[in-house]
């Protein structure tokens, strides 16, 4: 028997890679390619929660044209971009290890999905990167209009699952999400991708990994 009942993961940046659609025109913007692909990311997330404190819901991706917006007035980047970026954007590649341990943890665990992405969005990234079947849910926050790291996001796995919350292994790179996640009552894992520094937010995770390949040696 294994010891967790669910692996529940962050879609944006933990399993997609936020910045390869600023990657993929790195030619055409330049050197300033990642701040910018930065800024973007920083600019999406701080509109999801001023949102959310604001009771103006809009969904991921009219939040995500709204940062891209300002991001390219910020770095001055083309107009005639715009379309690309976003195209870019809702084919996000995965990073390179996570299809192959997806397949491995599938054998194993009930896997599923927990993100601020519409249901149409995670639908199509899972699709375009061929990832289909691995997941027996991918939960949006979408149901409850609210957007993470509010409780109501964390409970649709734990009330669709009827398990205990520190039942649930839940990942994500995004140390705010393991925050919210691990505060809430999961067994949240970080994946420090890029060797950074974690949160004074009142939970440590016990375990941390620096990609999806080393979460085989832990569950
Ligand atoms: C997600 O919910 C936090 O963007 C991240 O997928």
């Amino acid at each position: 028997m294994s010891k967790f009942k669910a692996i529940v993961f962050d879609a944006y940046g933990t399993l997609f890679d936020v910045n390869s659609a600023a990657e993929k025109c790195k030619d055409r913007i330049g050197d300033k390619w990642v701040s910018f692909a930065h800024y973007w990311r920083t600019t999406q997330l701080e509109y999801t929660w001023l949102r959310t404190l604001m009771k103006r819901h809009k969904d991921f991706w009219q939040i995500t044209e709204d940062s891209l917006d300002k991001s390219m007035k910020t770095f001055d980047i083309d107009s005639s971009m715009r379309n690309e970026l976003l195209n870019l954007y809702r084919k996000l590649s995965t990073y390179p290890e996570v299809k192959e341990v997806l397949i491995k943890l599938k054998k194993k665990y009930k896997l599923s999905i927990l993100s601020n992405g519409t249901p149409d969005l995670l639908n199509n990234l899972v699709n375009s990167n061929d990832l289909k079947n691995i997941f027996e849910d991918i939960f949006s926050i979408e149901e409850v209009g609210v957007y993470k790291p509010d409780k109501k996001v964390y409970d649709l796995p734990t009330k669709k699952y009827g398990v205990k919350k520190e039942d649930i292994v839940f990942l994500s790179s995004n140390t705010w999400d393991v925050s919210g996640g691990g505060n809430y009552g999961y067994n949240a894992i970080w994946v420090n991708r890029n060797n950074t520094v974690f949160d004074n937010l009142d939970y440590k995770p016990k375990n941390e990994v620096s990609n999806l390949t080393q979460l085989l040696d832990i569950v």
